[in-house]
């Protein structure tokens, strides 16, 4: 899972593709690389072992200039991240490649390769296009017909970028299961994984189909499909800004995007409420019939999205009366799956590019669903573009790998989608606006909750040298502390589990002593009283608690029990404001930890591959 980039201008392309790396950096950040044929058309290539600013800090030593060239930042799949490893692979001083993909292939490509004589260098599956592609140019042919056979020869994902000094000012590329874009200059072209990475140079774009192959020079562009025939493709207008995306002032992405939830949760509900009532095209051209029909909801979605959807799952069943099911995207892909009648799937994404959500809507649209929603954060991304209705949670771009706003943002989508789905079952006017005025105190609500801030920035002192915790909910807090225990494992490196906290007794109790910290989400509501005869469980067994609940809640804090308490909030929200303290627990406890905030090691934002 990585991010490509590459450009073809008359004008010098190096600081186009750093531009591009810095803005794919979501998609990866343990090496990254450039390529460029110079003046004299000779490949020059800069790698390093670390983020994209260490690659524009080695580049000042050691400046590249040139009209074409591809750049990568990776994420390492086959190989470890290291120099060797990093894109572009090279044969010889002769072509360059990045990748972003699996081939699956790699293994008798590999030994094919050894028998002709190839050599390698690296531990990656992707030497192996570079040195197919190689092969086909020894038998006379053109970088294009190279590629054209290459590609059969693979079995996989990739999307590809290619340059060859046989041929200067000429730029292959390829798409089969990894995203890839055209950026349409005025006498240049550029190439990259998203959209976002051009938009400082260009706002037109041609989006590339499965297994596309684009021929791309300056003045020229040749697209042709899988079969190799000459297809056009159109030309699409962003309407996204090229943004500048800063910290605005705080220390990490990750403290900025959890102090700008009011913010974006007013974005979201912008221009979708009206007298009081949810507006029901904010779904799509087609909600009002789709809504019409469904009888039942599949969500489909991975990590933060996938707990967005079994909040959503209680609002749904209890609110709208509509059977819902929630899963992972990928065990969703690699089941059999009984659709129930007048279904309607349902995908939660932030970045509309996590690959094993794309690939559960494909299957989902060969099953006999409705239609398709996709509640995503990206416009133009590749799941917003694969979906019949769309709602955009206009969150604006989230940069840090840990997902807050995405997760507040998503949560009132699918609450607006519970309203428009209850309304057909019963839901009154007034009721409605009932529901809807508590989403307009949200932005309201979060402040009051990001008030705890400092309290919680104290408390995360008693935790930091804890090795593993706990977090217990009930009903919709139980995917609340899903997602708490989440926060707090990718960005503190704590090991974390959440349990429905009536199943503690069932196993997870025997975990528990003192230096096991257990957190519970404890809101007011009609569970609390159960929840409270769990957390005995968890004292008369010497655990320390740390008690997320309401001002107006009868538990004393003492000795082995913390408490943070919040202004009460009605049940129907609880879910959205109780996720804030825990993002902020987490974010300080792994700034005490000295941890990388915004790219914990071994992640990246977007999740490109299997
Ligand atoms: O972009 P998506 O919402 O589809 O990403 C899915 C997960 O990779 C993502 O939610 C991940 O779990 C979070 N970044 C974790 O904070």
């Amino acid at each position: 899972m990585c991010g490509i980039v590459g450009a073809v201008a008359q004008r010098d392309v190096c600081p186009i593709l750093l531009e591009g790396l810095k803005r794919l950096e979501y998609r990866g950040y343990d090496s990254a690389g450039i390529a460029v044929l110079n003046g004299n058309h000779k490949l020059e290539r800069v790698r390093v072992l670390g983020k994209v600013q260490d690659l524009v800090t080695s580049l000042s030593a050691q400046p590249l200039h040139g009209g074409t060239g591809i750049a990568h930042t990776r994420w390492a799949t086959h190989g470890k991240p290291s120099i060797e490893n990093a894109h572009p692979h090279v044969y010889k001083e002769k072509i360059a490649l990045v990748h972003n993909g699996i081939i699956e292939n790699h293994e008798p490509l590999r030994q094919q390769q050894k028998q002709h004589g190839f050599d390698f260098n690296t531990e990656t599956d992707t030497e192996v296009i570079v040195n197919q592609i190689e092969y086909y140019l020894r038998t006379g042919q053109d970088l294009l017909q190279a590629v054209f056979n290459t590609v059969d020869d693979l079995e996989g994902a990739y999307s590809l970028g290619i340059i060859c000094t046989d041929e200067p000012g000429r730029i292959i590329a390829a798409r089969s299961g990894s995203a890839l874009v055209i950026g349409v200059g005025i006498g240049e072209y550029f190439i990259a994984s998203d959209i976002f990475a051009l938009l400082p140079v260009t706002q037109q774009f041609i989006i590339l189909e499965e297994g596309d192959i684009a021929d791309i020079q300056r003045d020229q562009l040749r697209i042709y499909d899988k079969n190799h025939q000459a297809v056009i493709r159109q030309i699409i207008i962003s309407q996204q800004v090229a943004e500048a995306v800063d910290k605005a002032g705080y220390r990490h992405f990750m403290l900025k995007e959890i102090f700008t939830q009011p913010l974006a949760i007013a974005e979201t509900l912008e221009g979708r409420l009206a007298d009081g009532l949810v507006v029901e095209s904010a779904f799509g051209m087609r909600a009002a019939t789709i809504f019409d029909q469904a009888e039942a909801i599949d969500i489909v979605a991975c990590g933060t999205s996938y707990h967005a959807g079994l909040v959503a799952k209680y609002w749904l069943e209890a609110t709208a009366g509509i059977p819902c099911q929630v899963e992972i995207a990928s065990e969703f892909r690699y089941r059999r799956k009984v659709v129930s009648r007048n279904s309607l799937f349902v995908t939660i994404s932030q970045s509309g590019e996590t690959t094993d959500t794309l690939a559960a809507l494909e299957l989902a649209k060969t099953l006999n669903y409705i239609s398709t929603l996709a509640i995503c954060n990206v416009p133009e991304s590749s799941l917003t573009r694969a979906s019949e209705l769309v709602f955009l949670t206009h969150a604006g771009p989230e940069i840090g790998v840990a997902s807050t706003k995405a997760f507040t943002t998503q949560l009132t989508a699918l609450f607006m989608l519970m309203i428009l789905l209850a309304r057909r079952r019963g839901l009154t006017s007034e009721q409605e606006k009932g529901l809807v005025h508590h989403l307009e105190t949200l932005p309201g609500k979060i402040n009051l909750a990001l008030d705890l801030n400092q309290q919680l920035s104290e408390l995360a002192e008693r935790f930091a040298d804890k090795h593993h915790a706990l977090y217990l909910g009930r009903g919709s807090m139980l995917p609340v502390a899903m997602e708490g225990a989440l926060k707090l494992k990718e960005i503190s490196y704590i090991h974390a589990e959440a349990y429905a906290a009536g199943e503690l007794k069932h196993g997870p109790l025997a975990l528990v002593d003192n230096d096991m910290p257990v957190i519970a989400v404890a809101p007011n509501n009609q569970l609390l009283e159960k929840l409270k005869s769990n957390l005995q469980e968890v004292r008369a067994r010497g655990g320390k608690l740390y008690v997320f609940t309401d001002t107006d809640v009868n538990i004393q804090a003492s000795e082995d029990i913390s408490m943070i308490r919040m202004a009460p909030v009605p049940d129907c929200i609880a879910p959205i404001v109780f996720t804030v303290p825990l993002q902020l627990f987490a974010y300080h406890i792994a700034v005490l930890k000295g941890a990388d905030i915004d790219q914990p090691r071994n992640l990246a934002k977007a999740v490109t591959v299997e």
